[in-house]
């Protein structure tokens, strides 16, 4: 979605830029959340607390990046997107399968996930700081994928 008007130096290619890739990890960060949420709830099996406890962590995480993802489409003069569809739209992770009830299944989708995120906003940042000037945006992301990094170690720890 075009931006109308420039702020903070950039044009508004370069906003239109940034904006559009922020929009889709907004759109995968929420079917990210909504999937961990779900996956808190029905984990079972050994570890039980553990796990429940540790996918909590995450998606308040998750939920913390979200806001802020959706604040700096905002900042720079675009619109942050807000509706279930919308997010499906602009997501790169598909929903949870209702098929997945395994704990293993679970915790392996989980770090596909994040992977997936990581590749995302290693193009994402690649793409910005080659179309635009808005370093703000390639370190922010750059923080974003630093998180997905770490959250992913947690889960790999149990799959190894
Ligand atoms: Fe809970």
């Amino acid at each position: 979605m075009a931006v109308n008007e420039t702020r903070f130096g950039l044009s508004k290619k370069e906003i239109t830029s940034s904006t559009d890739n922020l929009t889709i990890i907004l759109g995968s960060e929420m079917v990210f959340y909504v999937k961990m949420r779900n996956y808190h709830w029905n984990i079972s099996g050994n570890s039980f607390i553990e796990l429940h406890r540790l996918i909590e962590e995450q998606y308040k995480k998750v939920e913390f990046l979200i806001d802020e993802i959706a604040e700096r489409i905002s900042k720079l003069g675009g619109k942050a997107i807000g509706s279930m569809q919308e997010f499906l739209k602009n997501s790169v992770l598909e929903e949870a399968k209702t098929t997945t009830v395994g704990q293993k299944e679970m915790l392996e989708d989980l770090w596909n996930d994040h992977n997936t995120m990581a590749k995302k906003l290693r193009e994402f940042i690649e793409t910005i700081d080659e179309e635009t000037s808005d370093l703000v945006t390639v370190d922010f992301l750059t923080s974003v994928l630093e998180s997905h990094e770490s959250m992913g170690w947690m889960l790999k720890k149990y799959l190894s």
